[in-house]
């Protein structure tokens, strides 16, 4: 049982149980230190606080200090459940535990019990064990498992914190946190997954306390995209199934069964991802989500182990499946048929900027400028020296410098469906591709490329209609990415995407990842615009009313039957 459990086995250490058993009171009629019938006090175990209940059915003893926020037990009230159970209630948030175990009929964790002993001259003896790493492990495990189900971000909160004062590492968490929630995310994984894949690498590069806020950011958006949902049934392997070809084909049973077949057989990691990468890097797909997830899916991967691929992947392929596929919209139709006389093989072998010397400057300012998707400027870039990865430092600067003069007015312009999050994928987007393309390059991840810069191009669409905006001045964290050391400025800058208290979950998954994608992006780019990009969307004010924008929305369509104005 134990060792089904994450980080039980590695905290074997500490296997003897340190007790200590004081007297606490007595039953005797004749002893100053009587404890009544249906009455309790707080007495002291060593140095731990105990609460000393009597009812009808004996005498015991819970820790005093409530595992909500640590109030008194004694002070709350003793009572009884509907089943005629003894209970204490903790009157600050209204906790009940029954008083024979300690066990949670209200509220969320249980308080632990501890032995008590009645000598025949009504002495009371408490013993209080310390419990082993282990075995706290294994009740902590259960009592994760249980606040990631239902939400309970304290609870959650709580149970991390004493799981890695146990022992337990940030990977093993967040593995447990994607088994529970990855298959019951409704349409695939999405957002919350990437947010974890972030989260957890902040984590693991932060110490000690500071480790719990991105850790806890991670599952907190688990558990609010999976909550009460039903988990989705797994197809049974098949290793027959191409899984770019099912999900080319819109079929997500197969595709899952795919996956799970190519891991069956203990397929490479690298042949898994091609199969992903040939299938998102096929077509533009939800503003480039499916590239996006692919990547953090790996790297996620990478951090809690390989062995939990089955976990994870069967449901970025049902997110894949599902993507809106962006290019066969009336808008791209034309650059579609553009892109699709490029020849990608030829691209995909062109020399490359770092030994040819290709600078970024000229093709940065067409992305900025041109009035139509500059496809043919790309590709003529790549053959003269750019090769993919000089288009996609011209891409990655490109959206910098659009996130550096994005007009803030557009921003909380209600009938505008134009904002921040429009922008900021051009720069995780590319980010993207660049990972594809370095673990595997070929013309797939050419063409994924060459979607990052139609992307960069197409976020122009509100300058080109409003006009450019003024470029925004370096104050604040802008200001420190454009001269202090970038990995500090990124450490800034993760941290208050963090600690956004105003933020939802959706709105923090997009700062913690464009801020991640900016430090990577700044580093290959050698620019710091990216991180100032990124700085700038971290301190700015956002548009958060998502109700108000659905009730103009929906308003709009209703009274006039229009689709709103792209
Ligand atoms: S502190 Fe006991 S219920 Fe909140």
């Amino acid at each position: 049982m134990k060792s089904e459990q994450p980080g039980a086995a590695a905290n074997d250490l500490d296997q003897v149980n340190p007790s200590m058993t004081a007297k606490v009171g007595s039953i005797s009629d004749t002893s100053e230190n009587r404890l009544e019938v249906n009455s309790m006090k707080m007495a002291k175990v060593g140095e731990t606080p105990i609460a000393l209940i009597r009812t009808s059915e004996g005498v015991f003893a819970l820790d005093n200090a409530c595992p909500h926020q640590g109030y008194g037990l004694v002070t709350g009230d003793l009572g009884v459940d509907g089943s005629g159970d003894p209970v204490v209630t903790c009157q600050w948030h209204n906790w009940k535990f029954r008083v024979s175990d300690g066990v949670c009929t209200v509220g969320q964790e249980n308080v632990a019990c501890h032995q008590v002993h009645v000598d025949d001259s009504g002495e009371i003896s408490v013993t209080v064990v310390e419990p082993t790493d282990s075995e706290r492990l294994e009740k902590l495990w259960p009592s994760l498992k249980a606040g990631l189900e239902n939400a309970y971000v304290g609870q959650v909160s709580r149970d991390s914190i004493r799981l890695m004062d146990s022992g337990a590492t940030p990977a093993e968490i967040m593995a447990e946190a994607l088994a529970i929630g990855a298959p019951k995310s409704e349409y695939g994984v999405g957002h919350e997954m990437a947010l974890a894949a972030d989260c957890l690498h902040l984590a693991e590069l932060w110490e000690g306390d500071d480790r719990a806020l991105p850790l806890i950011q991670g599952l907190a958006g688990i558990g609010e995209v999976t909550r009460d949902r039903a988990p989705q049934v797994v197809p049974k392997a098949d290793a027959h199934i191409s899984v770019s070809e099912a999900i080319e084909s819109e079929d997500a049973d197969a595709a899952m069964a795919g996956v799970m077949g190519m891991l069956s057989r203990d397929a490479e990691v690298a042949e898994v991802r091609h199969h992903f990468l040939t299938a998102v890097s096929s077509h533009h797909l939800s503003y480039g989500h499916g590239a996006i997830y692919t990547q953090k899916a790996f790297e996620l991967l990478d951090r809690i182990g390989w062995d939990k691929a089955g976990t994870l992947l069967p449901h970025l392929a049902t997110s894949i499946t599902y993507s809106t596929r962006e290019d066969k919209l009336p808008y791209m139709r034309k650059p579609m048929r553009v892109m699709q006389g490029l020849d990608f093989a030829q691209l995909s072998a062109c020399a490359d900027r770092s030994e040819t010397g290709w600078t970024p400057d000229e093709l940065v300012q067409t992305l900025l400028t041109s009035d139509a998707a500059p496809f043919e400027q790309c590709a003529n870039a790549v053959r003269d020296g750019a090769g993919i990865e000089g288009l996609l430092d011209a891409v990655s600067i490109a959206v910098s410098q659009r996130l550096l003069r994005f007009d803030l007015g557009v921003e909380f312009d209600l009938d505008r469906d134009f904002g921040w999050l429009d922008i900021t994928h051009g720069l995780t987007y590319a980010r993207a591709a660049r990972w594809a393309w370095q673990l595997d390059p070929g013309p797939h991840t050419a063409r994924l490329a060459m979607f990052t810069a139609w992307l960069a191009w197409d976020t122009g669409r509100i300058e080109r209609r409003l006009g450019v905006g003024p470029t925004a001045e370096p104050i604040g964290l802008m200001g420190k990415a454009q001269t202090d050391d970038i990995h500090s400025v990124a450490t800034a800058l993760a941290t208050k995407a963090m600690d956004d208290r105003g933020g939802s979950f959706i709105v923090v998954a997009h700062l913690v990842k464009t801020t991640q994608a900016a430090l990577e992006e700044a580093e290959f780019t050698r620019s710091r615009l990216p991180l100032m990009a990124a700085a700038r969307f971290v301190e700015a004010p956002r548009k958060e009313r998502f109700v108000a924008s659905a009730v103009s929305e929906s308003l709009e369509f209703i009274r006039t039957q229009k689709p709103p104005t792209r």
